[in-house]
């Protein structure tokens, strides 16, 4: 029941946590899952990356980004020496798959917030990575579009956060030239490659 709260420090570790969000039914997204969708990477990694909701690859595995976006994205780290399994945590606003990948709802994004909170908090990243609208409406509360605001810095909860494209985005839009989303892509990645440095 997504009144009850999930105040912070509920859980003591990310496999509590876990074990807790494999038995939510907090949101209606609950009825469709076969897995619930908590994380894969390395919780000790200095970036946490932030991406929607599992599609069908992640609801059928239980591993987030495991698809073709995830494939892109692991592509995209390993161009700045970033290691998919080293380097980051990934996670997502929302941990089931919503019906037919539609986006998530305001009400299942405020169900699922807790554990997003929760997760973020216990694995304590220098960066955190939003990829795409959803990422940022679950955390920063900014209303300006992705493309307006990719490849800033946002203080977000004491975390360093950087709004960037979704991997989806770049797998619609495969232009390379100068200015385009892929472009502006490796622009980002390498200036949260240089912050780590
Ligand atoms: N897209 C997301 O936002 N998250 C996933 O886990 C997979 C695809």
């Amino acid at each position: 029941d997504a009144n009850i709260a999930i105040p912070s420090g509920t859980y003591s570790s990310l496999d509590e946590l876990a074990a807790s969000c494999q038995q939510c039914h907090r949101c209606e997204l609950a009825k469709g899952r076969t897995h619930v969708v908590v994380s894969r990477g390395n919780p000790q990694a200095k970036i946490a990356i932030v991406g929607e909701a599992p599609g069908q690859q992640e609801d059928e595995t239980g591993l987030p980004f495991v698809g073709k976006s995830g494939q892109l994205l692991d592509k995209i780290l390993a161009s700045v020496e970033l290691d998919p399994e080293r380097d980051v945590y990934i996670c997502n606003v929302n941990k089931c798959r919503p019906p037919g990948n539609r986006t998530p709802t305001t009400p299942e994004i405020e169900a699922c917030k807790p554990y997003l909170l929760e997760q973020l908090r216990l694995v304590n990243p220098k960066i955190i990575l939003l990829t795409g609208a959803t990422a940022v409406k679950g955390t920063l509360g900014e209303k300006r579009g992705i493309t307006k605001i990719r490849g800033q810095w946002f203080d977000w909860q004491g975390f360093l956060c950087m709004p960037i494209f979704h991997p989806a985005y770049l797998l619609r839009n495969p232009s390379r030239k100068e200015g385009s989303p892929k472009w502006l892509m490796w622009q980002d990645i390498q200036a949260v490659r240089n912050k780590l440095t």
